[in-house]
């Protein structure tokens, strides 16, 4: 029975016994029976923490760990200058080893699959899933290739305290590419602006954006599958992946394992500028079809231009759950399906449509793993079987990550 408890208060200090961790960066402690968003720590260490916010009706609290008095072995130096308690709130994990943050990331989606798909997903998958490093990773840094830096009243750019609009002005960004910061962005003012994006593309020379006002150019970002390069065109503020290395890694993995054969018809739902789209083109031919559903109305037009060349690729601006329901209702059919939705996922009702247009293997790229968990389930539901899941540290010193899973009709 749960007994009657007031709970911390803000600023309060005190010491606790970290536990696991949880998914969005930080662990869980207790402390007189109240649930403690933990941040700077990591599981088994004894921290004393100060209080930094108090969650609905006192259920839970947040705080940040203040002095460590028992490390647990994966925690180093944070690089970063600017990380810890109150100060930039870009990062999670500053303060872990690579090969930690890996492991806590695979801890992470164990506990999701576990909990949102109801899968252990070890014993499905026959193995232990490792996180792995993005080729090309330098330790977790220098590997962000598109930032967003927010712009304070006097025009100086800096990053957000932790869930804060507060902006802290900072010199670097280790986990920036040098190339971002190689412009000077962080020692020019903006008055006037927002918000300044620093865009480094594969391919020609970084590109900033003064938000919301100035002109948004268009860069072309070049990947290198095994067999062949593809070069593309995206809005400089539109999406695309910010690990140089992430593109060619999700685009690789799901063509190996949906395996497109000739004459055969494809979806690449949530398609942005037609990357997965590009990849699946030549694989079924111009006897096959490609069609590329994306909501977004610049990244649709980048979309028909990068794929023009490839008359059996259509690219249609709709949101994909109405696309596939009209689909359905028209009895159409798919072979292959390619699933790479936006941080919510795809949701209950795109996966049932999708189910019911049976494709023989649906690919599903996530960035995260509780939507991605949820949204497995409900294909499970539809029939579909889970043929393999691998994970990406795609966001090193962040606790976000990237899944790529396969599930196969039965
Ligand atoms: C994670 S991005 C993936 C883009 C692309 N597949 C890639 O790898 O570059 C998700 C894309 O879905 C689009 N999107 C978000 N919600 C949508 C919806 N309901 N219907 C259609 N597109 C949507 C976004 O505009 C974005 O381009």
């Amino acid at each position: 029975m749960r007994t009657e408890q007031t709970g911390a208060a803000l600023g309060d200090r005190f010491v606790v016994a970290v536990g696991p961790v949880a998914h969005g960066g930080h662990c869980i402690a207790r402390h007189e029976g109240q649930v403690l968003f933990v941040r700077h720590t990591l599981p088994g260490e004894r921290v004393r923490v100060e209080v930094t916010e108090i969650g609905p009706g006192g259920r839970f609290a947040r705080a940040d760990a203040i002095e460590v008095l028992e490390p647990a072995p994966a925690r180093v130096p944070a690089p970063c200058p600017w990380s810890g308690p109150g100060r930039c709130g870009g990062c999670d994990w500053q303060h872990v080893s690579p090969q930690g943050q890996r492991a806590l990331k695979h801890d992470v989606i164990l506990e999701q699959f576990s909990r949102l798909a109801g899968l252990d997903l070890t014993e499905h998958l026959g193995r232990d899933i490792e996180v792995e490093a993005i080729p090309g990773d330098r330790d977790g840094q220098g590997w962000r290739t598109r930032v967003e830096f927010a712009v304070d009243d006097a025009g100086h750019p800096g990053l957000r305290r932790h869930r804060s609009h507060d902006i802290l002005p900072i010199d670097t960004c280790l986990i920036a590419d040098p190339r971002v910061l190689g412009t000077g962005v962080l020692a020019t003012t903006y008055p006037g602006a927002t918000a300044v994006d620093v865009v480094a593309p594969s391919v020609g020379a970084p590109v900033v954006v003064e938000v919301p006002d100035g002109p948004v150019p268009v860069v072309r970002e070049r990947v290198a599958l095994p067999d062949r390069e593809l070069e593309l065109d995206v809005s400089a503020r539109g999406f695309w992946q910010v690990h140089p290395g992430a593109a060619r890694t999700f685009v690789a993995t799901v063509l190996e394992w949906l395996a497109p054969r000739p004459g055969e018809h494809v979806l690449d739902l949530y398609a942005g500028v037609g990357v997965f789209a590009a990849a699946f083109a030549p694989a079924v031919g111009d006897r096959g079809s490609v069609e590329a559903v994306e909501g977004d109305r610049t990244a649709t037009e980048h979309a028909r231009d990068n794929l023009a060349a490839s008359p059996w690729v259509t690219v249609t601006r709709d949101r994909v759950d109405r696309a596939v329901r009209r689909m359905v209702r028209a009895g159409r059919t798919a072979d292959l399906v390619v699933l790479d939705p936006p941080r919510t996922g795809a949701g209950r009702a795109v996966c049932r449509d999708v189910g019911a247009l049976g494709p023989r293997t649906i690919g599903y790229v996530a960035c995260d793993p509780a939507a991605l968990a949820r949204d497995v389930g409900y294909l499970i539901e539809e029939g579909y079987i889970l043929r393999d899941v691998r994970a990406f540290d795609a966001f090193p010193m962040t606790h976000h990550m990237e899944l790529v899973a396969a599930l196969d009709a039965p």
